[in-house]
Parts: C-alpha cells; structure tokens; sequence
C-alpha cells in the first residue's frame, strides 16, 4: 500500500506535500531523471522540486507531462516547485515563462527566489565571477515575484537562503508575504531562530539538504553517520534518514529529499510513518551544529553585497 501524502496548508491557503522530491543532481542526466520522476510518482511522492539553474525542468516536466497523459496523476494534484535564479532578478516574469516552457507547464504551484543575490543577466552559472553581481534590490525582484502571481503564472510565491532579517525587511515591503522559506535544515543544521521568525510571519519552513547532502560537493555523511541518529534509529527499528526526514517533519517543517534510487525513496516517504517521541527530540536538540550550504560563491569584497559569509546569513551561521 503507498504511503497517503500528508499536506500543510500555507499562508495563501493552499496546500503543499509535506515530502518532495528535490531532482538537483551535479550529473544533470535528462533520463535519469525522468526515469526517476516516474518512479517517485509510483512511490507516491507528489511534490517536486526543480530550479532553472539545476537544468532538471526538462526531464522533471516531461515526465510528469507523461504521467498526466497516461492517467496516473491529474495536474492538480502534484505540486511543482521551480526557482528564480539570480540572473533572473531583473525579470523575474520573463524568467517564470522560461521556466514553464521548459517544464511545459501552465503553471507552477510555488515560484521562489533562489538566493537574495543579484547577477548581471547572463549564462546560467552555479559559481558567478566577481564581474558577474549586479546590485541586490530585493524590493523591485519581489514586485515582479508579486507579477507572477498576478499574471497566474504560479500559484504561490516565496523565498530560499533568506535569514530572519531579510524576512523580516521582505515582510515589511511586500504586498504578497512569501508563503515558504526554503533552507537548509536537518539534525545538525537545525535554524531554531529562523523558525521562530518564520512562524511569526506565517511563513512555512521548508527544509534543503534534510539528509545533510551526503555526495554532494557541499555535504557530508555526518547526518547520517551520527551516533545519535543511528541510535534513534535502532529504537525505532528505522534508518538515520527516516529519524532525519521524521525529525524535520515533527518540527513542522517539509521536507525536499532527494534520491533518484527506488529503494531510498521508499526508506524516505517511509518517514512519514515515523513518529519521534520527546527524549528522540532532544537527543537531537544537543547535537553539535554544522552548517553545510555555506554559500561562499556569493561572497566576495569587491562587487558582491556580502563581504563575509556571515554578512550573507546576517550572522545566522
Ligand atoms: N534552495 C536551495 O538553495 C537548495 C539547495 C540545495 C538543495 N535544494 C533542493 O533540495 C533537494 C534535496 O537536497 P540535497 O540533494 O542537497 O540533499 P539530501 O536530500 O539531503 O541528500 C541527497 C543525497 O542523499 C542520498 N540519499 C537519499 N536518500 C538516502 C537514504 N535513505 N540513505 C542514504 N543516502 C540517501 C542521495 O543519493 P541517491 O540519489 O543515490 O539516493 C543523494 O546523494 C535538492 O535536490 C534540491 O531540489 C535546494
């Protein structure tokens, strides 16, 4: 039997899956990642996550295209996540329209700023050059975010890497508050004070690299090595990814998991059957912190707004 896919209901009052399947991979391959859709939508995943700048739009769009000719889902009821690059921030409705073409798709359910990082348009690139940064200017970027949605383009508009404070500036600016903030959360990565902020102002907390990225050119397998997952784990007879997945959940967050391996995404959705108690809650709560996604390639001391890694997380790192 598949997993029934629990939802949370976001500030524009729709509803968002509380488990997506993120599809960046550095291989980038269009066949894989189709293939792997596929088979995410049989495991009963209906929440996917895409950007312009992973290059996965294609693949990611083709298959759930495939899927709703075939009659195994109706567009309704998946919901699609894409992202405005930094190249982008001049237009983000040009950039919107892209993005659809490449998905071929309507419409996406959440349209999201990337990073608040300005770039010169230009070639999509993940490592900008000192040459590439334009001056941030978040409340024009959010005007045309605002367009988006205007235009019916997304169903939803948010933010991803933004720190308390440039919430709480967005906020103050915006006609249309970000429904989500996408960021790096997990055991070791746990953003306690984001959350608190985040939830004042209604916005829900969505949660990147929830395995801590193991494999990737950013992450690690300490999340997963922990000893104190493993020994959660064992209690409950489960996987260090599932008590991951399921601690993230039970702090009201969702979760954005990649795997494109059919056994791992059942062990993941499998954490929605996973319920920590309160003692697991704070075993985690004492883990040591480590940040993984420290965005050092929009940092620079010439041309980028942010000197310092810690001026680009406002000291939240
Ligand atoms: N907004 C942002 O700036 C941002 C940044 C980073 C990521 N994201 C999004 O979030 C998604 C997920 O984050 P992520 O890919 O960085 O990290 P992640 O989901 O924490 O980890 C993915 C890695 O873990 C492996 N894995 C998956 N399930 C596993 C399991 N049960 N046991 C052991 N290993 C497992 C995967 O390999 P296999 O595929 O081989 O299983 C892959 O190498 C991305 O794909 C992307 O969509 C957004």
């Amino acid at each position: 039997m598949k997993t029934m896919m629990r939802q949370v209901r976001l500030n524009n009052g729709g509803w968002m899956p509380v488990v997506g399947l993120g599809t960046y991979s550095s291989e980038n391959d269009r066949e894989t990642t189709q293939q792997a859709v596929l088979m995410a939508l049989k495991e009963g995943y209906r929440h996917f996550d895409t950007a312009k700048i992973y290059g996965s739009e294609p693949a990611l769009g083709n298959a759930l295209r495939n899927a709703i000719a075939d009659g195994v889902i109706e567009r309704e009821d998946i919901f699609v996540t894409s992202k405005l690059w930094g190249t982008d921030h001049h237009d983000p409705v040009s950039a919107l329209k892209e993005t659809l073409q490449n998905l071929g798709l309507e419409y996406v359910d959440l349209y999201l700023v990337h990073w608040p990082v300005k770039l010169k348009p230009g070639a999509l690139n993940l490592l900008p050059s000192e040459e590439d940064f334009d001056e941030l200017d978040l409340e024009t970027t959010w005007f045309g975010m605002e367009k988006c949605l205007e235009m019916g383009l997304c169903r939803c508009i948010g933010v991803s890497n933004f720190s308390s404070k440039k919430i709480q500036q967005l906020v103050h600016f915006a006609s249309v508050p970000p429904a989500v903030n996408q960021v790096e959360m997990h055991p070791m990565w746990r953003q306690r004070k984001l959350r608190e902020v985040c939830q004042k102002h209604n916005v829900h907390i969505s949660a990147y690299s929830p395995l801590g990225a193991p494999g990737s050119f950013w992450g690690s397998n300490a999340v997963l090595d922990h000893p104190i997952l493993k020994s959660i784990a064992l209690k409950h007879n489960a996987t260090p990814a599932q008590v991951a997945l399921a601690w993230g959940l039970a702090e009201g967050s969702s979760v954005i998991v990649k795997s494109f391996d059919q056994r791992r995404m059942k062990e993941n959705i499998g954490a929605l059957q996973l319920t920590l108690d309160d003692s697991d809650i704070l075993k985690v709560q004492n883990i040591e912190e480590w940040k993984m996604m420290r965005g050092e390639v929009f940092v620079n001391e010439t041309t980028s707004p942010y000197k310092t890694v810690q001026d680009l997380w406002d000291d939240e790192i």
